[in-house]
């Protein structure tokens, strides 16, 4: 059987016709940061399955979770150099790469899931994707994890005055570091399979993360004031190196686009009810304090972050923005 080469993506998915009989399996690396039994996680795996199906087994897809084939900060250069075949990082983790995405960060853009949606896959989900590809990315589809609450280790956070003085853990993204720097707090990028570690060290007081992110790496245990704020979306793009993807077959290249919109379904729909069954169980827990954040109170999150929409603005004008309030 074939082995599995580190070489370039390149040389491990030509496919060579003359060579009947002697078969060779295309592997994909998927390599991603979270838990397997996440709306991400399962959803890679869901692929996976689906690929295999669907080219009778001419395509292998493995799945490594929990960063534990490269790190966040890692992955999407490796990615590049083709040393990994498939991510699917967050958004936020993309703006380094490029500063347009700032916008999928910026607090209270989206009003549910179904504008989320409609945004990804209209013109401005189609923008996104030609600004990748600018890169030597092919963007094949958008994941969801859902909103992000707040979480602390010493008190509920429902006044601005609350955050501050405390230290954040976020992910890379200036969007973020502001949003935290404008409520009085005091941002610290960590890469996400760090998190849990910096946590036991009490290297920071308080995170932003979806609720499944939360349950699944016990970050509660340490952060126990959950104050659900629904104010930021995590999303995904699952990503693969366009020099890869431009070398495998047609026929291949379908059933890979026909598996990703099906795991694609199955994701979104999976977010939902994952996010809501462990906030329930969350619920349930004598040692988590859960405080849904009122309107009042979100108009008091939001005035302070106006800054960051004339930040936006000001830097790539308000084109993003209009078409994300009213979608085409
Ligand atoms: C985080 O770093 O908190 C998330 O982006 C992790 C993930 O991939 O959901």
């Amino acid at each position: 059987s074939w082995a599995v080469s580190r070489q370039t993506v390149k040389e491990q998915v030509v496919y060579d016709d003359e060579q009947k009989g002697l078969e060779k399996q295309i592997i994909v690396y998927f390599s991603h940061v979270v838990a397997e039994n996440t709306p991400k996680g399962l959803a890679a795996q869901k692929f996976a399955e689906l690929v295999e199906q669907k080219t009778n087994g001419r395509v292998k897809v493995e799945v490594f979770a929990n960063g534990s084939l490269y790190s966040d900060g890692e992955e999407l250069d490796a990615l590049l150099r083709g040393d990994v075949q498939m991510i699917a990082p967050s958004f936020s983790k993309v703006t380094e790469l490029i500063p347009e995405w700032q916008v999928l960060d910026l607090p209270f853009l989206f009003r549910d899931d179904d504008h989320v949606r409609r945004v990804l896959t209209g013109e401005v989900g189609e923008e996104l994707l030609r600004l990748l590809e600018t890169k030597g990315i092919k963007g094949l589809a958008f994941w969801s994890n859902g909103f992000k609450q707040m979480m602390s280790m010493a008190r509920p956070l429902i006044k601005p005055d609350d955050f501050r003085g405390l230290r954040f853990r976020i992910m890379p993204s200036e969007v973020i570091e502001k949003q935290f720097r404008l409520l009085g707090g005091e941002p610290v990028a960590v890469s996400f399979d760090h998190v849990y570690r910096a946590l036991e060290q009490h290297k920071f007081d308080g995170q932003e993360n979806t609720i499944s992110n939360l349950y699944s790496k016990g970050f509660y245990k340490f952060q126990p004031y959950l104050t659900i704020s629904n104010h930021g979306y995590l999303g995904y793009v699952v990503m693969v190196n366009e020099s890869f993807w431009d070398h495998l077959p047609v026929d291949i290249q379908r059933n890979i686009m026909e598996a990703m919109r099906e795991a694609t379904e199955w994701n979104w729909q999976k977010a939902k009810e994952q996010n809501e069954k462990e906030l329930a169980q969350l619920r349930r827990r004598q040692d988590v304090h859960v405080y849904w954040l009122t309107a009042q109170e979100k108009e008091e999150w939001e005035k302070k972050f106006s800054p960051l929409y004339e930040a936006y603005t000001r830097q790539f004008g308000s084109r993003w923005l209009d078409d994300i309030r009213e979608p085409k």
